[in-house]
């Protein structure tokens, strides 16, 4: 049998500097029986030069020919307007294509007879998935680096310092959501000397901040919010307000605050109210990784713009992360894309099987059809109401 191509695109969302595969992972993937392309420049964003992924034995294309000649597309993002049209019968998508939010783009895949496979979907808790968990990875990253953006916009030191001028505070950091990114966040301002606490709706996240050195937020008057598959609930409208109203003082009290919280398949809750915001004091910061189109977890949060209100807080609305430090949340995505390779192919052919546990949550289209449940559902009720 022929090898299959492998391609990687560089991405052309606005801002966005990842890149889906990286020349230390390249080899790996030939091994499994591929041949690479490389669109020139894809990984140049996040200092990956055409000349390193040369060296590892991938071709440097055009995105015509890259298009024209790959089995196998892989991207980072959802697709940009205008893929399914780039795309032809019998290739293969793979990426963190967001189908729940692009049922539309998914039914055209389905149409063109593109299989579309989607990280986002992976059962997470499964061992054997492990590898493959993007979103993990991704979130890792992002709760690194909201730190990093946190401390930037501070006006103060993060740890506390003993110098000849008197002794330096240091600063209070609260972590609203303490899933992968809440959790790299606590770490990463308990590393860097912040007096850390973090919260969450799953009482039992608080085993987990405490054993990264933070305390837990105790809001005895909130209902627990455990839901499904180790993630969270989503809140009725009175626990929400009870929950704001709690955390409202807590918030104030703090120099910084982060918030991760997400509930699948929802829009993020709305955990911090432009009322609390106006009792908190000059300087402080927040930093929203849920920031979205939808809405985030800040009620003043605009994704991608900080905003700083009249009585001196500035709010980031940061929602993609990952793209700000590209080189480390590439490599590790590469891997998750390597594991993935790995996962569906043998003798470097893939074997699309929607009986397989792990494949039900990923294929989104295969065959002219939307073969994943919850994005086919999405598809026929947007079909309904045309
Ligand atoms: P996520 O991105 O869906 O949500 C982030 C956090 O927000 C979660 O901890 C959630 O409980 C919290 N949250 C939601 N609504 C909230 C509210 N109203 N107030 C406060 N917090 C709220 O979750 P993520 O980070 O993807 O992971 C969720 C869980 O799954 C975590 O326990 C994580 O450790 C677990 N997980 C387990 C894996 C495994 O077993 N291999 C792999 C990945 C995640």
């Amino acid at each position: 049998m022929t090898a299959l191509f492998v391609g990687v695109v560089k991405e052309n969302t606005p801002g966005e500097r990842r890149v889906a595969l990286v020349p230390d992972v390249v080899g790996r993937v030939s091994g499994c029986g591929f041949e690479v392309l490389v669109e020139a420049g894809a990984g140049s964003a996040a200092w990956f030069p055409d000349g390193a992924y040369a060296e590892a034995g991938a071709a440097i294309v055009t995105r015509d020919d890259l298009f024209a000649r790959a089995d196998v597309v892989l991207t980072v993002g959802q697709p940009e307007a205008g893929t399914p049209a780039s795309l032809r019968a019998g290739q293969t998508l793979v990426g963190l294509l967001q189908p729940l939010r692009n049922p539309g783009v998914m039914a055209e895949l389905a149409a063109a007879g593109v299989t579309a496979v989607s990280l986002d979907g992976l059962p997470r808790t499964l061992s054997r998935a492990q590898a493959m968990d993007a979103l993990t990875s991704q979130a890792n990253v992002a709760g690194y680096k909201a730190v990093l953006v946190a401390a930037d916009a501070y006006s103060r030191y993060f740890p506390m310092l003993m110098t000849s001028a008197g002794t330096v505070r240091p600063a209070e950091v609260l972590v609203l959501g303490a899933g992968v990114a809440g959790l790299a966040a606590i770490g990463t301002a308990h590393r860097l000397g912040a007096l850390v606490r973090g919260y969450d709706v799953r009482p039992q996240a608080r085993g987990e901040i405490e054993s990264l050195g933070a305390s837990f937020l105790d809001l005895a008057e909130v209902a627990s919010g455990a839901g499904q598959g180790g993630y969270a609930r989503d809140l009725t409208a009175d626990e929400l307000v009870a929950q704001q109203e709690a955390l409202a003082t807590a918030v104030a009290r703090h120099d910084v605050v982060i918030t991760t919280a997400q509930v699948p398949g929802h829009r993020p809750p709305l955990l911090v109210t432009e009322k609390t915001i106006k009792m908190m004091r000059p300087g402080s910061v927040i930093v929203d990784l849920a920031a979205s189109a939808l809405g985030g977890n800040v009620e003043l949060s605009v994704p991608g713009r900080p905003v700083v209100t009249d009585n001196g807080v500035t709010v980031i609305g940061a929602d993609n992360l990952p793209t700000e430090i590209p080189s480390a949340a590439s490599a590790v995505y590469a891997r998750n894309i390597l594991a993935l390779l790995e996962y569906l192919s043998r003798d470097g052919q893939l074997r699309i099987d929607t009986t397989d546990e792990i494949q039900a949550g990923i294929v989104i289209t295969h065959d002219g059809q939307v073969v994943h449940p919850a994005t086919a559902e999405l598809v026929a009720e947007s079909k309904e109401r045309e």
